[in-house]
């Protein structure tokens, strides 16, 4: 006779406890902690045991991946929708998850069901509308998680949207809907019902402030396939990236504008992020990352001033301020500038947050640019700055050169590398910080 044990976990960081208490002993949260049932079977009888299958008597005919129409989706996951499979999308609310979903259920070639627990029928209809006039979708607007089940085993589409497994909700199962048990019971649900009708999913999931998927961060385990729609609220580009990927490579990414229509593909994300009204003044380069497998460019902007009193202010908008720190004091040791009684403002142009070490030279630049107020023109800048002041190498270097060149960039300074191919764009190769700044 199986055990049944209740014990007690933590919604925010998994913490399991034997008993109930109102604040987690582990992380800290007030009222996170929420029922579980488990069956504790430690003896097996040898009635249950199972014969392994041979890999290599199986024969399989490979269904090819679906594709979606939405070119930057198919790169990201690798090729398209392997069917059969469980996709997680997740992203902050409102970031554009559900359009995304809904313009992808519109455009791809296959039957499909959009499962909605957040908005009506109705009010899908004119989303849909705004995006595409005249296309047909089958849509279920319903949170109960038995009456979808049925209803997808019932109508047995090629591909399903849940949005979002927050809302969906098991009587048979305790806790409140997009608690743990709750969303993990709805995925399990879900992943069987997927691999046994072969049918694939693409299941919504909100992120919390911490960063959390779903609530338990277990959902990444159990799912094939992960995607996170990131972007800033107040700025038009999002980007799809793949942090888990059973059936492809992770490091693609795609990058969208959100526009009237809906998300708009960008082919050429350099020119989102450069725009075409950059005021020439000093303080300002550009340098280039590199995101997923493509090389992107980007205006950083720095501000010096003159600080009035106390502790000279160091503060920016998507770079890290530790970063700034550290590379105000290789400025001030290694190439002998005077910061001490200047404040530093950073920004980079067009809300991306930037945390490769390989904008370090033009941050550095760029301050040396605002402080001397020598305006820098047509100049692209990458390389990591090690401690005494020398320029460290940097991936994908070349990749980064060709993207310079292409939008027409006539110079790039660059750590020391061989490279080959020969370019049109006048590569500057420098060992330190201070021959970079000479450069100029
Ligand atoms: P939504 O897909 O509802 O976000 P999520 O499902 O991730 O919570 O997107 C919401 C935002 O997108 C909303 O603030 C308005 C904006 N939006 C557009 O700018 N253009 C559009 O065509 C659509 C449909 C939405
Ligand atoms: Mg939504």
């Amino acid at each position: 006779m199986p055990k049944t044990l209740t014990i007690f976990v933590c919604s925010n960081c998994q913490y399991k406890t034997p008993r109930w208490q109102g604040k987690c002993q582990n992380c800290g949260q007030w009222n996170t902690l929420e029922e579980q049932r488990q069956i504790s079977n430690t003896k097996f009888q040898m009635s249950n045991a199972m014969a392994p299958v041979d890999l290599a008597s199986l024969d399989v005919d490979q269904k090819p991946r679906i594709k979606t129409g939405i070119g930057e989706f198919d790169q990201v996951t690798g090729g398209g929708i392997v069917p059969g499979s469980l996709i997680l999308l997740g992203g902050d609310p409102g970031i554009g998850k559900s359009t995304l979903a809904l313009q992808l259920a519109m455009k791809i070639d296959a039957e499909v069901l959009y499962v909605s627990g957040e908005e009506s029928v109705n009010q899908i209809k004119l989303r849909a509308h705004r995006i595409n006039k005249d296309h047909r979708l089958n849509v279920l607007a319903e949170i109960s998680l038995e009456t979808v089940l049925a209803s997808i085993a019932d109508q047995h589409p090629e591909l399903v949207i849940v949005d979002s497994i927050q809302t969906m909700y098991s009587e048979e199962v305790s806790g409140v809907a997009g608690g743990v048990s709750q969303v993990t019971n709805a995925v399990q649900q879900i992943m069987r019902l997927a691999k046994q009708n072969h049918i694939s999913f693409i299941v919504i999931g909100h992120v919390t402030k911490e960063g959390y998927l779903a609530g338990p961060k277990t959902l990444e385990h159990m799912v094939d396939t992960v995607l996170y729609l990131e972007g800033e609220r107040f700025a038009a580009f999002r980007i799809l990236r793949c942090v888990k990927n059973r059936f492809g490579t992770t490091n693609e990414v795609g990058v969208f504008e959100m526009a009237g229509v809906g998300l708009v593909e960008v082919k050429n994300p350099s020119q989102l992020f450069l725009g075409e009204d950059s005021i020439k003044a000093s303080g300002n380069i550009i340098t280039s990352i590199v995101e997923g497998n493509r090389a992107l460019l980007l205006e950083i902007q720095a501000l010096t001033s003159v600080t009035n009193f106390g502790y000279p202010k160091r503060t920016t908008a998507g770079f890290d301020s530790n970063r700034l720190q550290l590379l105000t004091a290789i400025l001030g040791k290694r190439a002998g500038l005077n910061l001490s009684n200047q404040d530093i403002y950073i920004n980079v142009v067009g809300g991306l947050k930037i945390d490769e070490p390989a904008a370090d030279l033009a941050v550095a630049l760029a301050i040396v640019s605002s402080l001397k107020d020598v305006i820098i023109q047509d100049t692209v800048a990458v390389g990591e700055l090690g401690l005494s002041g020398e320029l460290r190498f940097v991936p994908n270097l070349e990749k980064r050169i060709i993207e310079a060149e292409k939008l027409g960039f006539k110079k790039i300074i660059c750590p020391k590398t061989k490279i080959t191919g020969k370019n049109k764009i006048e590569v500057i190769q420098v060992k330190t910080l201070t021959e970079a700044i000479s450069k100029l």
